[in-house]
């Protein structure tokens, strides 16, 4: 390419972002830092990004009545949408029922994703020590946590899921 076509090149999309710029709809606002900071937390399998706070499932009943049992149901069922306990050892019958206590490997899953999704019309509602009492109640009904077991950032990863050892890798490491 000349270096006269190459210059032609550059200038022409050079122009085309300045189009595209002065054709946006300028709806909304540029997201503040600390907006960006309060939405960018994951928590993984292994505990890494839990925040600081605890509950227990006693303190976690009066989150749930609150704020999840009109649609999940008395302990986790029977509600117009998900199943949250029940279906232990359904994983292998011909109507498996896939629940937090049923499915779910990790225990620090179910802090971020309600974290970060639920209650679902209002999800970051609930403060950290109501998303580890929650954690904690969902986990009681499972049968996985007792009733007054404290549940933090140190707890949580060390909790064992009925089903944790089911799941398998797809690819052998390496591949
Ligand atoms: C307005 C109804 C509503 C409320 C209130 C609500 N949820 Fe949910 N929840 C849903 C729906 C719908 C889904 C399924 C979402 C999907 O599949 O994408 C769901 C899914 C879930 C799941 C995942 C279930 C699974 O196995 O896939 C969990 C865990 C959960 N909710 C916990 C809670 C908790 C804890 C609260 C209270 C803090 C709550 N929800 C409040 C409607 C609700």
């Amino acid at each position: 390419m000349s270096t006269f076509r190459f210059f032609a090149v550059a200038g022409l999309s050079l122009c085309s972002i300045a189009v595209i710029a002065q054709e946006s709809p300028g709806l909304g606002e540029l997201v503040s830092s600390d907006e960006l900071a309060a939405l960018d937390y994951a928590v993984l399998p292994n505990g890494d990004g839990l925040p600081a706070g605890s509950g227990t499932a006693v303190e976690g009943s009066t989150v749930y009545q609150q704020y999840c049992f009109a649609c999940h149901g008395d302990k986790g069922s029977g509600g117009i949408n998900d199943a949250l306990s029940g279906g232990h050892g359904s994983m292998t019958s011909k109507s498996p029922v896939k629940t937090v206590g049923s499915f779910w490997p990790y225990a620090t899953t179910v802090f971020d994703y309600v974290r970060r999704a639920m209650p679902l019309s209002s999800p970051g509602v609930l403060t950290n020590d109501q998303l580890y009492a929650v954690t904690a109640y969902l986990l009681f009904i499972n049968d996985v946590v007792d009733e007054n077991d404290v549940i933090d950032a140190k707890s949580l990863p060390d909790v064992k899921m009925p089903n944790r050892d089911n799941f398998v890798w797809g690819y052998a490491p390496g591949t």
